[in-house]
């Protein structure tokens, strides 16, 4: 109480100056940054803690499906703090951080910008299996889930996987023997068509970010399929010069006639670009997405009326005008629209035969690594629920999955 006279009347004092007032509303907003600032440490401080414990307790539940750094024989001396319960284990349990428990509180800011972090030293100091992280997105339940189990099946440490759902979704029918269980990102709500779409496309990239041992991004909805088995998916996209993000120049009103004129000077009419939402990306090209505060903030300002499908046009206009040299302009999700409209076709049941499946994985050309080939997409859609039975059936003898 008297405290609170005392500040009260400093106050008052304060009041009589401008300069004085000035400098009061100043100290009272820093010392508000403090306090916003410890709390956000004491958090983070807490989330850390529940890290290493967690860590601590699967590495020592199985040790042989852990990163473990190469040369750990000259350890750094640490305080013996094995009383604690704490065992310390390098670099490595840091960085199993973000794979142990994908949940947090962050913010899209605050996750954004830690997963635009990048080490300056490029030799890491451990060995590191690469991953592909797989991308969901999807309104509810992975009915397709079972053909991918089958895809990731004896592929452990190899990949990760991230959902991002309808918030409305109940994850809680998931089984804790499914890859996907506990792989759930925190989620906002998304409306096809909408800007929100970037949003969540953003978010699910930061999120697969903050795990290091990721080195492909691929995005895939609940109605996509795998065309090839693991093995040749994971070779063809670790062994690619080249990041997949379709690209191309459309006249006419869903092509050009999305482009608003508002965007000028940053992004001319002829840098307009459209291409499938559906990406393949390596980790630089991920960073550089997370990271956009230039080309993210005109399209979500001016990407949003007129039928502007957002998500269709900022990573292919973005990645045309600042990382082409690296882009292959395609996507290795194969997709029809030979039908038109505003929606590609979709394969029922009957529509899935052996024939249609070997059109879909070597009937096309295209160029990979500067050579011509006929595995073109390692992906496809729309596939319908019904459709599951008939491609578990033939993915173990055409697409070479893992069979029992
Ligand atoms: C740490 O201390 C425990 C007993 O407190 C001891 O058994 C253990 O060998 C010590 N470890 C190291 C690395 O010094
Ligand atoms: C989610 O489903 C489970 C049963 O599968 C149920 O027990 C739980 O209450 C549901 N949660 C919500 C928020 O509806
Ligand atoms: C994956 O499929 C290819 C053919 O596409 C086959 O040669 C290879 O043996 C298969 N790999 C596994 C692990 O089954
Ligand atoms: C990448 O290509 C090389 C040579 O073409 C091959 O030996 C290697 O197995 C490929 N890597 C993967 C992960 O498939
Ligand atoms: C991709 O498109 C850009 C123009 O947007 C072009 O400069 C580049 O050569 C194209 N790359 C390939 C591999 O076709």
């Amino acid at each position: 109480m008297k405290n609170d006279n005392k500040q009260h009347d400093q106050h008052e004092q304060e009041r009589r100056s401008p300069a004085a007032a000035v400098a009061a509303y100043v100290r009272l907003f820093l010392s508000a940054q403090q306090l916003h600032l410890f709390n956000l440490f004491s958090h983070l401080l807490l989330l850390a803690f529940g890290f290493i414990i967690g860590i601590t307790l699967a590495f020592s539940l199985n040790r042989q499906h852990l990163l473990l750094p190469s040369n750990n024989n000259n350890p750094v001396s640490v305080n013996n703090n094995s009383q604690s319960g704490i065992k310390r284990d390098g670099l490595g349990s840091f960085l199993m951080a973000g794979k142990e428990a994908i949940m947090h509180d962050m913010s899209d800011d605050e996750l954004l910008w830690r997963a635009s972090m990048v080490p300056k030293i490029r030799e890491v100091p451990l060995r590191i299996k690469p991953k592909v992280a797989f991308m969901f997105l999807t309104r509810g339940p992975l009915y397709l889930g079972p053909l991918w189990e089958r895809f990731f099946k004896g592929n452990e440490g190899f990949y990760s996987i991230y959902i991002h759902s309808h918030p409305s979704f109940n994850a809680s029918s998931v089984p804790k023997t499914s890859v996907f269980y506990g792989r759930r990102i925190p989620s906002k709500g998304v409306r096809w068509g909408d800007f929100n779409m970037v949003d969540a496309e953003r978010r699910l990239l930061a999120n697969a970010l903050l795990d290091m041992s990721n080195q492909r991004f691929v995005l895939v909805s609940e109605s996509c399929i795998p065309l090839f088995n693991f093995s040749t998916v994971y070779g063809y996209l670790m062994n690619s010069s080249k990041t997949f993000v379709e690209a191309y120049d459309l006249a006419g009103p869903v092509g050009r006639g999305r482009y608003s004129q508002r965007m000028r000077p940053l992004i001319k009419p002829s840098q307009w670009r459209k291409g499938s939402q559906w990406f393949q990306i390596d980790r630089a090209l991920a960073v550089e997405v997370v990271s956009d505060r230039q080309y993210y903030p005109v399209f979500k300002k001016h990407c949003r009326y007129g039928g502007c499908i957002a998500d269709e046009h900022y990573l292919p206009t973005l990645v045309s005008i600042k990382f082409w040299r690296r882009n292959a302009n395609r996507t290795l999700t194969w997709v029809d629209w030979s039908k038109g409209g505003s929606h590609p076709s979709r394969y029922m049941r009957s529509d899935v035969t052996v024939s249609f499946l070997k059109r879909l994985r070597h009937g096309t050309r295209c160029r990979y690594n500067g050579k011509t080939t006929n595995v073109c997409h390692l992906f496809a859609r729309k596939f319908m629920p019904h459709s599951l039975d008939r491609l578990l059936r033939f993915a173990p003898r055409l697409m070479h999955f893992h069979s029992s």
